[in-house]
């Protein structure tokens, strides 16, 4: 134990902030910290686990929703303020109860859309780091809006911010191009900003070399940590044995029926399709997606989350099942790792993004909404690790834009290949970061000698 340091990490409940967070847990207590991940009473009920971490020990909190989480909130709004009053009082309690217990708390790093939490941990005289989820030309472009540097809506037709692209409107984060349209969600986002100059350290889910230019922006503000991407150890720079995967799934994997049909599936010749666990598409555009797949020649895998099955055209499992499969949840590192997946159609959630850059995946991008249009942007124009399917008048993408995209990324071709080359590129350059001696490894020993300090 690094001086016998204890640090709560705290993520907001959703899937893609439980995966990065408690990776980085993992990570630092390979660095000898004591970790112990927080989730909320129903989260705990509801998680499936393959390989528990046992680098880290697991405590609760409420969020005022014990028995059905986010969806038993009647809004999204309701859901976040009573997180905020409930799940104050239930930290401090816990904060207090592991000091009595023999087991204090010296340092809390909590998720950004839990601004909340940095009150409670300066209210006990407690060390705080705020862990920023998403990508930090995204927490640029909120941070701007926080302090009314970029007005919402943006005028004109692009904007200009110091250390990104030029975007135009419609490549900003959703809640700011469609101004009020989750309010409660904009606030959260927008509030990641209202205390972050109390909190002592910041942390981002990046790496150096992949953000550069806005990350040197950033740290002007800040003292910046780019410490990402957090992505288990065996996927990325393989020094951590054990590190096999994010530890904890909200939906449990159909693992062995992907494996299983993956094996049967030439190098390269299948699309891994998934809009993560969030996003609800409409039955318009499941239909294009349906069809523009069965207009490629590729296998497709797509990932269908229950509530969105009776979306799909009627028959179409069906009529496709010599040429697709189509699953509930997989356990998507171990797909994006397999040699046969040779594309992946992305909502570009930012892990999602993460992970198709650092396994080095081609990416076809379809956002849905919140980061994920400025994710894939990047994704295109600035990594090039992928294309983005367009939407029409009607924000759907055709079926034919989505074949085209695919075979475009799938069947090589100049600019094919040249994506290709970039997302080796990436890969290389992310594990790098994550090696021993990297950018980001750097910066989490950093982290860990003033934390122990
Ligand atoms: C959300 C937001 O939508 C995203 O834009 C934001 O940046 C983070 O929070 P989500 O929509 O779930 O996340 O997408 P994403 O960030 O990609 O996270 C999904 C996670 O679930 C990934 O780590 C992915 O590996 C995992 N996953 C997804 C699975 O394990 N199995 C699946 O079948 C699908």
């Amino acid at each position: 134990m690094a001086n016998g340091t204890h640090v709560l990490v705290l993520p907001f409940p959703g899937q893609g902030h439980i995966n990065p967070m408690l990776q980085f847990a993992s990570r630092l207590a390979s660095k000898g910290l004591k970790t112990t991940l927080v989730t909320t009473v129903f989260i705990s009920k509801s998680i499936y686990s393959d390989h528990p971490i046992a680098s880290t020990s697991f405590r609760t909190i409420s969020d005022g929703f014990d028995e059905g989480g986010f969806a038993q909130a009647k809004s999204p709004d309701i859901y976040l303020s009573t997180f905020k009053s409930v799940g104050s009082q239930s930290l401090a309690s816990l904060i207090k109860e592991l000091g009595d217990t023999g087991s204090p708390v010296h340092a809390v790093i909590y998720d950004g859309f839990m601004a909340w939490a940095l009150d409670v941990a300066k209210q006990l005289g407690i060390r705080a780091a705020v862990f920023l989820t998403q990508s930090c030309a995204v927490n640029s472009i909120h941070y701007h809006v926080s302090r009314g540097l970029l007005k919402v809506p943006a005028e004109g037709s692009s904007v200009w911010l110091p250390g990104l692209p030029e975007l135009k409107v419609w490549e900003l984060p959703s809640l700011i191009y469609h101004h009020g349209s989750y309010p409660a969600w904009f606030d959260t986002i927008v509030n990641q900003f209202s205390n972050i100059d109390e909190a002592d350290w910041v942390l981002v889910n990046t790496f150096y070399e992949l953000e550069k230019e806005v990350v040197d922006w950033m740290s002007k503000i800040w003292k910046l940590g780019t410490i990402g991407p957090t992505i288990p150890s065996m996927y990325l720079d393989k020094r951590l044995k054990y590190n096999k995967d994010y530890g904890l799934q909200l939906l449990h994997p159909n693992t062995s029926a992907c494996m299983r049909w993956l094996n049967t599936k030439p190098n390269g010749s299948v699309v891994y399709v998934s809009f993560g666990s969030f996003a609800e598409v409409g039955v318009e555009q499941m239909a294009e997606i349906a069809w523009g797949l069965i207009g490629t020649n590729a296998y497709f895998l797509w990932v269908v989350r229950e509530p969105e099955e009776p979306k799909l055209p009627d028959n179409f499992k069906h009529m496709t099942r010599e040429k697709g499969l189509i699953v509930r949840w997989c356990p998507q590192l171990e797909v994006l790792k397999h040699g046969s997946v040779g594309c992946f159609v992305s909502h570009c959630g930012y892990n999602s993004v993460l992970e198709a850059l650092g396994l080095g995946i081609p990416m076809v991008a379809m956002p849905q909404w919140a980061d994920q249009a400025t994710n894939a942007k990047h994704v295109e124009d600035v990594w090039g690790v992928g294309v983005r399917a367009l939407v029409d008048e009607k924000g759907i993408v055709r079926r034919e834009t989505i074949k085209q995209c695919i075979n475009e990324v799938i069947m090589g071709g100049e600019r094919g290949n040249e994506i290709k080359k970039n997302s080796i590129k990436w890969k290389n350059l992310a594990i790098k970061a994550a090696d021993h001696g990297g950018s980001s490894d750097k910066n989490m020993d950093e982290f860990v000698a003033k934390i122990t300090s």
